[in-house]
């Protein structure tokens, strides 16, 4: 069957081929003939994928504005209030929310084809290890900051979260890379198709690492170093921002991908 172009009607059945590639490991459509593959389209660009998958539709729209805004009223409270090493805690944990879920929002919809899938994908590996980087240090430097004034550590509900949330990233991180990376999937399942409803999981734990993501900074919004330097208002566009993405991207979400609809 032929690779559709760009916004043309697919079938179910092409649909349901794509989904199920596997990651990374095949560059095909599983749906498409020797014959097909000669007119296969050109690979699409990072910005193409990301212009077309990122920003689709009002819920789209609404997260991308949602973390804009966000991130731009909590930096110029950061740039106001200049805290030494302190500020580099929040600097590094709020640009690791917008990186993790840009690259989140990159892979909710459908692709349009397989080339746009592996494409996708890899972007989202991008987003996500280097969204890695920003949050370990993050979190390096505020528990190194504390260590330094003889300060106690996780004693708040934000610091309790922010742990939680590492740990659930950590998870997330080694067990993707896991599959992909590694021969484990076809050793300890016996059919492709088996092996692919491991995906299903990490869709799962992915939105609860989102859910944390979310709630973690929406805590330190409650913070003593928070309330004191910023205003009611600042601190309601930061939470609201951040609230209006995290909602646009589970209104984004496709249960048929979770296991919880059949297509
Ligand atoms: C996903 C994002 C974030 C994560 C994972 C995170 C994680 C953490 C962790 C683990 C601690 C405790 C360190 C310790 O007790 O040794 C902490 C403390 C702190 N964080 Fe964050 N943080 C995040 C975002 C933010 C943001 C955006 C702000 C400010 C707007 C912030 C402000 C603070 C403050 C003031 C403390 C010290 C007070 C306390 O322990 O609650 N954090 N954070």
């Amino acid at each position: 069957m032929p690779v559709p172009p760009a916004g043309a009607t697919q079938t179910a059945n092409h649909i349901d081929a794509v989904e199920d590639t596997p990651l990374l490991h095949d560059s095909r459509d599983p749906a498409e003939t020797d014959t097909d593959r000669m007119v296969q389209p050109p690979n699409p660009s990072a910005v193409e994928v990301i212009a077309g998958n990122s920003f689709t539709g009002p819920t789209g729209w609404a997260a991308q504005v949602g973390l804009v805004v966000a991130t731009v009223v909590l930096w110029r409270v950061l740039w106001v209030h200049p805290a030494g090493l302190f500020t580099y805690h929040p600097a590094l944990q709020s640009l690791a929310a917008l990186g993790f879920l840009e690259g989140i929002l990159l892979l909710q919809p459908q692709p349009a084809s397989a080339q746009r899938k592996r494409k996708g994908l890899q972007i989202h590996q991008v987003f996500q290890y280097a969204s890695l980087v920003a949050i370990v240090g993050g979190a390096a430097v505020i528990i190194y900051n504390k260590a330094i004034h003889g300060a106690k550590h996780f004693t708040s509900w934000h610091a309790i979260s922010g742990l939680i949330t590492l740990g659930l990233i950590f998870t997330q991180i080694i067990f993707g890379a896991v599959i992909v990376y590694t021969p484990l999937q076809t050793t300890f399942f016996k059919s492709e198709t088996a092996a692919k409803q491991l995906w299903k999981y990490h869709r799962m734990s992915g939105y609860l690492t989102l859910t944390f993501l979310t709630l973690t900074p929406l805590l330190a919004l409650a913070s003593d170093w928070v309330r004191n330097n910023s205003t009611a208002v600042e601190r309601g566009l930061i939470g609201g921002g951040l609230g209006v993405a995290a909602v646009a991207a589970f209104a984004r979400v496709q249960t048929s991908k979770l296991g919880f609809k059949r297509r």
